[in-house]
This record gives C-alpha cells, structure tokens and sequence, in this order.
C-alpha cells in the first residue's frame, strides 16, 4: 500500500513562499540545502513529526503562470475548530480569495497560494457520501450547527452513512 508523504514545489519567490507557508499554514524547515555543489537551494517543509517533510521547495521556477499540471493539494486538519482557525488566519492575508465547499465527507475550504498553487485543507465529517459532489458552506457557523446543515444538505443521498462503516467495508474488500 503506498501512503502520502510529500510533493516538491518549483517556486518563484523562495523567501515569500517560506514565509506564508511557516508563518500563516504553520509548516518549519526541517533541512535545507542546495541539491548539489553549486546546484539550487532545495527547503524542507512538515508539520508532522513522522515526515521528514510534507512538501519541500526549489526556487528554479521561471514562468509567472498559475500551476497548470496539479489542480490542488490538500492538507486535513484533525478538528473543526482547527479548521475554523485556519479559515480566519487565512481570510486576513490580503489578495487570498477563500472559496468554502463541503463534499459531504469533508468541510474544506480551497485557495492559491501567493503563486497560484490550489491548496486545500479540510476536515473530515464522520460521514461517507460517494463523490463528486459540493456545496458551497458557511464557515462562520459553530460545530453542532455545521454537523446537522451536513446531514441536511447530504443526507439524503443514498450513499451517506458514517464513515467508519464505509471503511471498514475498504478494508475488508483489500482483506485488510
Ligand atoms: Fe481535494
């Protein structure tokens, strides 16, 4: 089974981009260094203690053009308020437009990073419910109120149950 680990960002501005990501989404530089004698600086980034880093940056990025090939990457966090914190911090960095969608499993909220990169970062709500789908959500309601607007706007799906069912049905269907 191959986990997540990380993805490598060609970057513009090394020391803007370092910033935003340490300072605003929280991530530390865990090494950095050039790649080879005389070769570009690579930094590496995480917020976990089990990876080394999460993502890591090179700063050979010529072209001024949003990232065409990778729509976005996301990043869970564990709880709704963590996410509610997030959401705020962000909506203060001036020129980031923060477009909120659920899909039913998850509350997200979606944005470009200072070059164009699609960032994600979600929770995930205690239900499965079979995708695509989203609706746009309010991040200023409070927890109870998000949890009973996800059951009223998803759970009418046939699909929607709790998501620990689903997973274990994943798991059995890979003899897990
Ligand atoms: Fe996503």
């Amino acid at each position: 089974m191959l986990t997540w680990s990380h993805a490598v960002l060609y970057v513009q501005n090394l020391q803007t981009m370092l910033q935003f990501y340490c300072e605003v989404l929280g991530f530390e530089v865990t090494d950095r260094g050039p790649l080879a004698e005389g070769a570009p600086e690579i930094v590496f980034l995480s917020q976990d203690p089990s990876e080394h880093h999460q993502l890591a940056m090179v700063a050979t990025r010529q072209d001024a053009a949003p990232s065409n090939s990778v729509n976005h990457f996301a990043f869970r966090v564990a709880g709704f308020s963590e996410l509610q914190a997030f959401h705020d911090k962000l909506k203060a960095v001036s020129g980031l437009m923060l477009n909120p969608l659920s899909h039913g499993n998850t509350l997200s909220f979606y944005f470009n990073d200072l070059e164009g990169n699609g960032i994600e970062i979600f929770w995930e709500t205690p239900w499965h419910v079979a995708q695509p789908q989203g609706k746009p959500w309010d991040p200023s309601m409070a927890e109870a109120e998000a949890l009973i607007w996800l059951q009223e706007t998803f759970g009418h799906d046939p699909s929607f149950e709790p998501v620990a069912d689903y997973q274990s049905r994943r798991r059995a269907a890979q003899g897990l």
